[in-house]
């Protein structure tokens, strides 16, 4: 929750430079989120695969942070679809709710079972691959049937 807040002042000064979404409506802030999300699995995937040193104390901080923010973008959802905006969620979003919540309580099952097994010290990268593999799984999952693109 804090590390939100404490991006929201910068988050809003770049998005209204480019004149998108205003940064406090709720789909400014749940796009502000899974940005957030996407920097912080993209770094703990670049350390799986090489692309990032791996080191065993910032693979476990990250997995803490993703799995904080994995808890947050989906109250940003309101019960009745917001007008306006350039949101790529469907419409599907509210039309099939149950199905929704369902793909976002996988994803915090995923990113949860990602800070159990990087609490295994010292940490092995080979046992990360699967759980890692899980959150990103749950990302596309919920992308493929909620996301225009
Ligand atoms: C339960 C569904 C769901 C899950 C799980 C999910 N997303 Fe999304 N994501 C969405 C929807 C819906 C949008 C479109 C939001 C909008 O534009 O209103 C979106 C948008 C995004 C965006 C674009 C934000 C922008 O700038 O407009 C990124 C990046 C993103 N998600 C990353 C992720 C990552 C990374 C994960 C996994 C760690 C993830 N998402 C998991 C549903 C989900």
């Amino acid at each position: 929750m804090k590390s939100r807040y404490l991006l929201l002042p910068f988050l809003a000064l770049t998005l209204t430079a480019c004149g998108e979404v205003d940064p406090n409506s709720p789909q400014g802030q749940r796009q502000a989120i899974f940005k957030q999300m996407l920097k912080v699995s993209e770094d703990l995937g670049g350390m799986l695969r090489g692309r990032i040193p791996f080191k065993t104390e910032e693979f476990g901080a990250g997995a803490k942070q993703l799995d904080r923010l994995t808890r947050t973008p989906w109250q940003h959802f309101p019960q009745v679809r917001e007008e306006g905006g350039e949101s790529r969620a469907k419409d599907e979003v509210w039309q099939r709710q149950e199905r929704f919540r369902q793909l976002a309580r996988e994803m915090e099952a995923s990113t949860a079972a990602l800070v159990d097994a990087s609490a295994a010290v010292p940490l092995q990268r080979a046992d990360l691959a699967a759980p890692m593999q899980r959150v990103e799984d749950s990302c596309k999952a919920c992308h493929e049937e909620f996301r225009a693109f």
